[in-house]
């Protein structure tokens, strides 16, 4: 039987499964069951930015950037959110519940609050902080470098505050994601989770307004990381957490070949329960067994892309067959 035991951001896991910042981990009873269900660590619900402000009691954000579109719909759709205390409190119950890692989240999108507000998410336990740089340009007078560097400033801002390992979890949404991922480890970082993926937004037709799209991933999505975890992982070093579309053992394994650390699942929980995590596990240990390999390490980042002139052309030439296959059936 393989071991499916790994290190991420210096912290032991039993197994690469890691549960998604999401409405299950919200709650002590949730991280319990994920737990008992077999999940290798947690990452709690996001504390959001806009939440330590309102309890803070200063209305108008300014600042960098404008309110989070997420949060006031991660807001309304919980309802009873976490302010900062309760968020602590969490922290200190999940600690005291669970033997695997508790990673405390913060949805943030400015430098601000960090002086005070890291070191209490530390002093209260957490194994590690996953910011959620959620920055989103919206304007035409918004520009590229000027965004990367708010995202810098966040970093270098926490870093500074705790010694607990720190990964950020961003978008895909950048010019030249290698340069920005390669910022974000430089500013502090110990790891990154790819991706996060952003409110969707939907239109009704009928009463003609904007409203909330179907917010679950579909498997297909996995590619996107995978994609990008390939390319980065042999050229930043760092740990690679890979999100989005994951829903099974071989999911996990692929993310593992193109060199992720762990994968974090969400989605699935909700689609298919959390006792998922039992069968998601399972399918790993088979699919390692099967192949002949005794854990996860060894085959983390078999299948890279490496940064040469050749991967890049195969991957070309590889779309232009499946293009050209799609077309002739
Ligand atoms: C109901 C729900 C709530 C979520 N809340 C958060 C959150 O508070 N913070 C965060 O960083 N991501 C949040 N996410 C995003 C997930 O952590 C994850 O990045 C995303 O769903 C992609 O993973 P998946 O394909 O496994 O769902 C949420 C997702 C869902 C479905």
């Amino acid at each position: 039987m393989a071991d499916l035991s790994v290190k991420y951001l210096g912290l032991n896991l039993r197994n690469p499964f890691v549960v998604s910042s999401c409405g299950v981990s919200a709650t002590v009873k949730g991280v319990k069951q994920c737990a008992d269900c077999g999940a290798g660590a947690v990452v709690l619900k996001s504390l959001f930015e806009e939440q330590i402000e309102a309890e803070i009691g200063m209305g108008d954000l300014g600042g960098d950037i404008d309110i989070h579109p997420e949060a006031s719909d991660y807001l309304s759709e919980l309802g009873k959110l976490h302010g900062p205390r309760s968020y602590l409190q969490l922290i200190e119950e999940a600690r005291r519940e669970v033997d695997i890692p508790v990673i405390a989240s913060v949805n943030c999108v400015s430098a601000r609050w960090w002086s005070d507000y890291a070191q209490q998410i530390e002093a209260a336990g957490a194994d590690a902080l996953e910011l959620n740089i959620a920055i989103m340009p919206r304007t035409l007078d918004q520009e590229g470098a000027g965004l990367e560097d708010a995202f810098y400033r966040i970093i270098d801002q926490v870093r500074k505050q705790v010694s607990l390992p720190l990964t950020v979890k961003i978008g895909p949404y950048f010019t030249a994601l290698p340069r920005v991922v390669a910022g974000v480890v430089k500013a502090g970082a110990n790891g990154v989770v790819l991706f996060n993926r952003f409110y969707q937004l939907d239109i009704d037709a009928e009463t003609m307004e904007l409203v909330p799209g179907y917010q679950f991933s579909s498997h297909q999505e996995m590619h996107l990381p995978l994609r990008w975890v390939s390319i980065l992982s042999p050229q930043i070093e760092c740990d690679f957490s890979a999100s989005t579309g994951v829903q099974s053992g071989l999911d996990a394994a692929k993310m593992i070949l193109a060199g992720a650390n762990v994968v974090q699942i969400a989605s699935v929980l909700y689609t298919e329960g959390i006792k998922h995590l039992g069968v998601m596990i399972k399918d790993l240990e088979l699919w390692l067994d099967q192949h002949g390999f005794g854990a996860p390490d060894e085959i983390r980042g078999k299948l890279t892309q490496s940064e040469s002139y050749k991967s890049e052309t195969l991957e070309r030439l590889q779309y232009i067959k499946t293009l050209g296959e799609a077309g002739s059936s």
